[in-house]
């Protein structure tokens, strides 16, 4: 399956993957010459992992899916790609693989932050540990749908919208981080390091 295919595949199935004007911002990024190791958490069926990759061929990416039925066509769509020995994938609540990075010392350049939405705010103080300076978090669908700004929010939402709001309130507050504030498609934020 190339990309394209593979985009064809997760609409059809329901895989929520990143969307066009925000992939090409990330991909702005992810080129870049310094951008040698990325951490991506939320590989979903391996769309934005492939695209990356395919954007940086010398680049380094480490990928988190807690799915298990994801994590296998992952693996599949990015070994059929190419690209398998230079990912690692991990198979696992990304809370989980934060803390083991964090433990063995890993560093990234470019984090693309696309799991579970409510839980970015407590991945943020991990994510700070595992940039390099200058490093980046690319933070999606930080708009929620509209519902960051609305004012009704569903029951079932809120507790995702309220830690959506936390951490935005914690990007704008952060010393160590430069963020600037995207309302593109879904949203996104583009956090540097100091
Ligand atoms: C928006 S999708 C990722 C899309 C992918 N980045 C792309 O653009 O092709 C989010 C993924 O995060 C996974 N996920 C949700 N909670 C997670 C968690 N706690 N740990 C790891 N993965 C998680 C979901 O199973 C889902 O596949």
């Amino acid at each position: 399956m190339d990309l394209e295919q593979l985009k064809i595949y997760a609409k059809e199935n329901h895989v929520p993957i990143v969307r066009d004007k925000t992939l090409k911002k990330l991909l702005e990024i992810s080129r870049k010459e310094d951008v040698k190791k990325i951490l991506e958490i939320g590989t979903a069926v391996g769309y934005s992992t492939i695209a990356m990759l395919e954007n940086n061929a010398s680049v380094i990416m480490y990928t988190i899916e807690k799915d298990s039925e994801r994590f296998k066509l992952a693996k599949q769509n990015i070994e059929k790609a190419g690209y398998l020995r230079q990912t690692r994938l991990f198979n696992q609540d990304a809370l989980e693989t934060l803390q083991d990075l964090v433990k063995s010392g890993e560093r990234f350049d470019l984090v693309f932050l696309d799991g579970a939405k409510g839980q970015y705010i407590k991945y943020l103080p991990y994510l700070k540990q595992l940039l390099n300076k200058k490093g980046i978090i690319f933070a999606d669908n930080i708009n929620l749908l509209g519902y960051v700004n609305s004012d009704f929010v569903p029951h079932k939402h809120r507790s995702m919208v309220n830690n959506m709001k936390k951490f935005i309130e914690a990007l704008k507050n952060d010393n160590d981080l430069e963020t600037t504030f995207f309302n593109i498609d879904d949203g996104f934020s583009i956090s540097q390091k100091i």
